[in-house]
């Protein structure tokens, strides 16, 4: 018996998994650096953004199990161990000698800039491979680093 499956063209699916894939990895990163900079931050303002990051991790990783489950509602395979994650993300290195509070906001500013970018582009993407529902994901997740992105600046400014 043939099982039913969400109605998009092969083609068009493995486009979108494709992108789901790439985002994946870049979002688990993304998430073990918000804890990496929680745990080493150091200076004045270190309780405000040392308590400010542990709901940014928590929301990028509601966001990473919507990722990898669409994924597998697309027939895919999501990608989440640690040595595939370690290959295929396009977030720079996270530093591991800072300390000091601008140091870790300007490095956490870098990659949640990033990501949100490279994530407008694949609201695009999905959206034109006619997957209206992952580029909605998308949007969702675009609007939260967005958020992120303001909260790290502003300690910044
Ligand atoms: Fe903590």
């Amino acid at each position: 018996m043939k099982t039913p499956s969400i109605a998009l063209k092969a083609n068009a699916k493995s486009a979108v998994i494709d992108v789901l894939n790439a985002r994946l990895a870049d979002s688990i990163d993304l998430a073990l650096i918000t804890k990496q900079a929680h745990w080493n931050l150091k200076g004045p303002n270190f309780i405000a953004v040392h308590e400010m990051l542990d709901p940014m991790r928590a929301a990028i990783d509601n966001h990473v199990d919507i990722i990898a489950e669409r994924i597998s509602q697309l027939d895919g395979t999501p990608i989440g161990t640690s040595q595939r994650v370690a290959k295929a993300t396009a977030l720079d290195e996270y530093p591991t000698d800072i300390k000091k509070v601008p140091d870790h906001l300007a490095a956490l500013a870098d990659r949640f800039a990033k990501l949100a970018n490279q994530i407008r582009e694949d609201i695009d993407t999905t959206d034109e491979a006619g997957d209206a529902d992952t580029a909605d994901i998308l949007t969702a997740f675009s609007r939260e680093l967005d958020k992120d992105l303001w909260f790290i600046k502003s300690h910044l400014e």
